[in-house]
Formats: structure tokens, sequence, C-alpha cells
């Protein structure tokens, strides 16, 4: 079973990964954990490169090609052989984050990311997607070490998140069976109850577990 875990920067996605890994773990679940940009060799070497403060030149076309090839290797090495053994695999972001953040973020080209997208995963989509949905505002206070106040550049990206999360509202919208939206402004422990939850509520549906 493929489950992967979405949200916008400051919805402490994060966080909740980490603490539903942990807890699926201990709970007895063969578990495979990962994050993109990231999750193979190759992959965090592209991840360096796209978070690289000296790339700031790079084309959004060229974003989306490398969180793409870091995807295709993560799905070739890791997640599509966790899948043929049977096992649950657990991932911070996949492709949705390239539709929400490069397509309505940024505002490529959607047909030409899906078509992409499909190249690089091999078609290959989650079971269950749950997206953790917050304020702008208060997603943006969260990311603030500290609350420092929010300044005209976090009011500039404000516009952009707004797309992004309209963007995932219409992913949800066009697949409502894939998804589970949680509302992320509440306290860390509050989520995490309904995170486990849903998961597992899943995970039995499926006839994993006990
Ligand atoms: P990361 O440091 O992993 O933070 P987060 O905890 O928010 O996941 O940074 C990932 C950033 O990359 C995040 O701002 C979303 C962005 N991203 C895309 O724009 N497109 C993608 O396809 C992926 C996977 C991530």
């Amino acid at each position: 079973m493929f489950i992967t875990i979405e949200g916008s920067d400051g919805s402490g996605k994060s966080t909740q990964f980490e603490l539903l890994a942990e807890y699926l773990r201990k709970e007895g679940y063969d578990l495979v954990t990962t994050r993109e940009p990231g999750g193979t060799n190759i992959g965090e070497q592209v991840r360096e490169c796209l978070h690289d403060v000296r790339n700031e030149r790079m084309t959004a076309e060229a974003e989306v090609l490398l969180y793409s090839a870091s995807r295709a290797q993560l799905v070739e090495e890791i997640i599509g052989p966790a899948l043929a053994a049977n096992r649950i695999v657990l991932s911070d972001r996949y492709y949705d984050s390239t539709l929400a953040y490069q397509g309505y973020g940024r505002q490529l080209d959607l047909d030409a990311l899906v078509n992409i997208t499909k190249f690089a995963t091999g078609g290959l989509k989650p079971d269950l997607t749950l997206l953790l949905e917050v304020d702008i505002i208060i997603g943006l206070s969260r990311r603030e070490s500290g609350g420092v106040e929010i300044n005209r550049m976090d009011l500039q990206a404000t516009a952009f998140y707004k797309r992004v999360k309209r963007g995932y509202q219409t992913l949800v919208a066009a697949d409502p069976d894939r998804w589970v939206v949680i509302d992320a402004n509440r306290s860390t422990d509050m989520v995490q109850d309904d995170v486990r939850r849903l998961v597992e509520e899943r995970l039995h549906e499926e006839g994993y577990g006990n």
C-alpha cells in the first residue's frame, strides 16, 4: 500500500509524517519511509541542486525536470520494489506536489506536467493521500522561527501559496476517493490523532495489520 502526505509549507507535514512513521513501526507495520525531493543517493544530489541558493537562475522548467528525475529514481529504486514485496510505503510528498506547486503555483502547463509525471513514475499512483490543510497566514507564521512578524516578501508569497492551496483542493475534487483532507490549523496532537485514525482505518480495510 502506497500512502503519501501533502501540504503547503508550514502545515506541519514533516512533523506529522515523522510521528506517523514512528507510530506505525511501533504497531508492527512493515513500513518504508521516503521523502521528496530525495530518498535515494541520486535523489539527494538532485535535492541539493534544487535547494542550492547559488542556483537562483534555475528556470521553472528545469525545476520540474529535476523534481521528476528525483522521483523517477525513487520509484525505480525504492517504492516499486517495496510495493512488490507487499510493504507499506509512506512518502513525504510525491507528484501531487509538482502539480500543486509547479502547476497551480507557478502556473506551468498542467497537461505537460501530468505527462512528465506519468513518464517519471510509470503511472504509479498512491492508494491514499493525506492533505494537511492550513490557513496561509498560520502556515507562514509557523515557518518564521520564534514567531517573527510576517514581512513584505511573505505577503508576496501569499498569492503563490493561495494558488498552491486551491490547486490541492482542485486535485482533491478530481479524485476524492484517494484523498483525505485534514485540518492542520490545530495542535500537533490533535492533527496526529486524526492522521493515525484515518491511516489505520484504511490499512485495516486493505487487510494490513491486526
Ligand atoms: P522541504 O525542505 O522538503 O520542505 P517541506 O517540509 O515543505 O516538504 O522542501 C520541499 C519544497 O519543495 C517545498 O516548498 C515544496 C517544494 N516542492 C515542489 O515545489 N515541487 C515538488 O514536486 C516537490 C516534491 C517539492
